[in-house]
């Protein structure tokens, strides 16, 4: 089964096209971030403006890229939740349009089931259930991955995501937005052990805390200059990278361990991250587990984790009227 894909929930215009949930054909990214980086940040009106600009462009690329033609294109899945209320009303109108005009029904997806859904790209193989940690620039949930839309939420972040925090340390910092690579890309030249940083308490057993973090980076860079010493900006950037690898390091394996996990996987944007992936790769070696995580490209949003996570929701009845509409906020289950 082809489907088109359709992702506008942030900062990137993306679409693809993939085959029977497990093969791209094409996956076309319009990332917006440069711009958004003058700002620190993405402004969200400028993020549907650009989106309007660019979805038909990119969702041609996707179909020319794929090798098919629209006739094609069995069923169209769109982002539909959560993200940003603005960005996703673009993606999906459009992806409405697009299926009222060819005839073939509209699946709404979930933005972290999408993440997931990434893995099925990386491993065709791949089945739940297995256990999942997905950090992104909006979540940090770990959760048990029952079955293909089957899914139970044994931990999240109770302040910032981790993706956020890394935005917003690398805004304390001065290393630009996006703030998760300019902050691996300072810690490379630090010494993670120049400064210490605590360990933020989080109420549940498998939840996660980063707003505490934050703080105490502002509160020991401050220190520091008012001491008129100068801050190693490298080395506190490692040691945050090295902290918030170990917090969410930990909450993983503990909480593979309670379910006796066979499989543990890393999702999100924040998956990119060299450092936490080892982190996790070592633990499961250690623990004789398996590691899944996808590679590089289908970390960060983009439309053949959609149009994946769709096929599954086709398969399972999940099919939308012509009257959906985009949330803001929505739990994955
Ligand atoms: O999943 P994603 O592309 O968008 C959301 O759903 O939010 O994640 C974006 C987040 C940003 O906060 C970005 O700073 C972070 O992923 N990120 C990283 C790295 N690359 C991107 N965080 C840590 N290390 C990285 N290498
Ligand atoms: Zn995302």
């Amino acid at each position: 089964m082809l489907i088109l894909g359709i992702e506008t929930s942030c900062d990137e215009t993306a679409a693809a096209v993939v085959h029977s949930g497990r093969m791209v054909k094409s996956n076309i990214i319009a990332s917006q971030a440069a711009e958004h980086s003058s700002f620190g940040g993405v402004v969200p009106e400028l993020a549907s403006r650009r989106h309007v600009e660019n979805i038909v462009e990119v969702t041609k690329a996707a179909i020319k890229d794929s090798g098919y033609t629209q006739d094609d294109i069995e069923a169209v899945a769109v982002t539909y939740a959560p993200g940003l209320i603005g960005a996703l009303l673009v993606g999906v109108n459009f992806a409405k349009a697009y299926a009222y005009a060819i005839k073939k029904p509209l699946i709404p997806v979930h933005h972290l089931r999408a993440h997931i859904a990434a893995l099925y790209l990386e491993y065709p193989e791949l089945q739940p259930p297995f256990i999942c940690l997905v950090a992104s620039g909006g979540h940090s949930h770990i959760i048990n991955v029952l079955g293909y839309t089957n899914f139970e939420i044994l931990g999240r972040t109770v302040d910032d995501a981790a993706g956020e925090a890394f935005d917003k340390i690398a805004r304390i910092l001065d290393l630009g937005y996006p703030g998760g690579p300019a902050v691996a890309k300072a810690a490379l030249f630090g010494d993670p052990n120049r400064y210490t940083l605590p360990t933020p308490k989080a109420p549940g057993e498998f939840d996660v805390s980063f707003s505490g973090l934050k703080t105490a980076v502002i509160n020991l860079k401050n220190t520091l200059e008012m001491r008129g010493e100068k801050v190693c900006v490298n080395s506190l950037a490692a040691a945050f990278e090295n902290k918030t690898a170990d917090i969410l390091s930990v909450k993983l394996k503990n909480a593979a361990r309670k379910i006796n996990a066979k499989i543990v996987c890393l999702v999100g944007g924040v998956a990119a991250n060299e450092i936490l992936k080892n982190r996790i790769k070592s633990d499961c070696d250690h623990n004789g587990q398996r590691f899944c995580v996808p590679t590089k490209d289908l970390c960060g949003d983009n439309g053949a984790m959609v149009a994946s996570a769709g096929y599954y929701e086709y398969l399972s009845g999940n099919i939308a009227a012509l009257d959906l509409n985009g949330k803001p906020t929505k739990e994955i289950i």
